[in-house]
């Protein structure tokens, strides 16, 4: 492609976009294909001469775009946002033109020194302690690993990574509601899944902070080291909330790693009346959140903060010659994560905190929340719905219990699911559910960019309507 093609088809990529998000409610929600359908539409092999760009965007059009699910648009709750914004858009646009790879500071100073800088804007803003560090991952999984590894090395005084594990009668600790992702970093670091302990919630699907600690104590007298505690602030099917406060009291009680996921809810500490739930944060080791779930930034952008940097780096460095620098005094992101490649995803967020200002994500998050407890309400006054658990910020859980009916537990799980598979095929909204202990619940987190109180006043009419095709 010539460059004046590309200004050319730039300028119409450009145009699709304005349409494509202006007229998101035109498309069905949950893409409608069947498995098989796009892979059987593409040629078995590819094309042996270069082909033009018109004839590779009319089947972007009309291949590839009934895959998609829309992910942007207003009517989508299912899981957790991962929410754009028209700034983070543009960083996008920049960051893959200049297509910079930012493993060290000495391949893009400015990519390192603005990561640092928007890493302390926003750890100084969520109340994080200004002596953490922060670094962008592509997300909390790899956060999380990060955290885990460095519990490995720090009790080991970093002799594993040497000689390997020596022994296996490590232990991390988790609430039963805790995101898979914990599970994951703990079989890839070598403890094993059947050491993560997961200790069960309390009523309200917080971790039960007692019995964290009599089971410490009892894998204490059984000679387990309990290595690493993981609290979720937001756990994912619920957004419950654990008790950072007391669990990092215990953790550092007993000297044991403690790490936050915060994934999902972790943006919420930008509003001051969050800030005393994290209040003894710096008891604890380490932190993660996602701005690309409810901070108007594109995925992927996932921000990990560590109190101390040293014991990060001394786990992940490494130093072969081809990467060998002279510079002294600066961060080389490739030793504080896995991968070594990066990509510039400092840019993005940049954007977002310069366009909209503390208070203007302040304000976008108490829009959600008030839209939420709206919903909330309205819910509250139906005969046919139930909520199934507290509004958690900006989460709502429910479920159709049409009064007349009187259906057993299992009865009304089969109706819910019924339902939520009517309302995804639809095609106007998309909704995921969890279980709520044995309840089958539908969740419906209020935090796409893009939505208005009339989507939530539409979506709910919607809800009310299929729910008389089900009863
Ligand atoms: C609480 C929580 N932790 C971790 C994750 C994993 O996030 P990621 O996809 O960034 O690895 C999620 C994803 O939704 C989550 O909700």
């Amino acid at each position: 492609m010539k460059i004046e093609d590309f200004k050319k088809h730039s300028h119409e990529l450009v145009d699709w976009m304005c349409k494509y998000l202006e007229e998101i409610e035109k498309y069905p929600v949950k893409s409608k294909v069947e498995p098989g359908e796009i892979y059987d539409s593409l040629p078995k092999k590819p094309p042996s001469d270069g082909e033009s760009f018109d004839k590779i965007f009319k089947d972007f059009n009309e291949k590839i775009m009934p895959g998609i699910t829309h992910w942007q648009s207003p009517n989508f709750y299912a899981f957790f946002p991962a929410n754009n914004s028209y700034p983070s858009i543009l960083a996008e646009m920049l960051t893959s033109t200049i297509g910079a790879q930012c493993m060290m500071w000495e391949t893009s100073p400015s990519a390192t020194e603005l990561e640092k800088k928007v890493a302390e804007w926003i750890r100084d803003a969520i109340g994080i302690p200004s002596n953490w560090s922060g670094v962008i991952n592509d997300t909390a999984s790899v956060g999380t690993i990060c955290s885990l590894l460095t519990a490995r090395e720090n009790y080991s005084d970093f002799k594993s990574n040497k000689v390997g594990l020596k022994q296996n009668n490590f232990r991390v600790y988790c609430s039963n509601e805790t995101h898979s992702s914990i599970e994951k970093a703990v079989k890839i670091i070598g403890i094993g899944s059947d050491n993560l302990i997961k200790i069960e919630s309390n009523k309200d699907l917080s971790m039960n902070v007692n019995k964290l600690e009599n089971h410490l104590k009892k894998d204490i007298k059984n000679k387990y080291i309990p290595l690493a505690i993981v609290s979720s602030y937001g756990t994912t099917g619920t957004v419950a909330f654990d008790s950072i406060n007391e669990i990092s009291i215990i953790a550092n009680k007993y000297k044991i790693w403690h790490h936050v996921d915060a994934a999902y809810a972790g943006t919420v500490l930008f509003l001051d009346e969050f800030k005393k739930d994290i209040k003894n944060i710096n008891l604890a080791d380490s932190f993660v959140f996602n701005p690309h779930k409810w901070m108007l930034t594109n995925f992927d952008c996932s921000l990990y903060y560590v109190k101390d940097e040293k014991k990060l780096i001394k786990t992940l460095e490494i130093h072969p010659e081809y990467l060998k620098t002279s510079n002294r005094n600066i961060n080389n992101y490739k030793d504080w994560s896995i991968q070594l490649g990066r990509r510039f995803r400092a840019l993005k967020l940049w954007f977002v905190i310069r366009t909209y200002g503390i208070n203007g994500i302040k304000k976008y998050l108490r829009n959600h929340i008030e839209l939420a407890k709206y919903l909330y309400s309205k819910i509250m006054k139906e005969n046919d719905f139930e909520i199934t658990t507290n509004q958690n910020i900006n989460m709502i859980n429910f479920r159709l219990n049409p009064i007349k009916k009187s259906l057993s537990n299992n009865e009304l799980n089969n109706l819910n699911k019924k339902f939520i598979k009517k309302l995804n095929d639809s095609g106007k909204i998309y909704l995921s559910h969890t279980m709520v202990r044995d309840i089958y619940s539908i969740r419906m987190p209020i935090g796409n960019s893009y939505i208005t109180k009339k989507n939530v006043d539409d979506s709910w009419e919607l809800i009310k309507t299929v729910s008389q095709d089900v009863i």
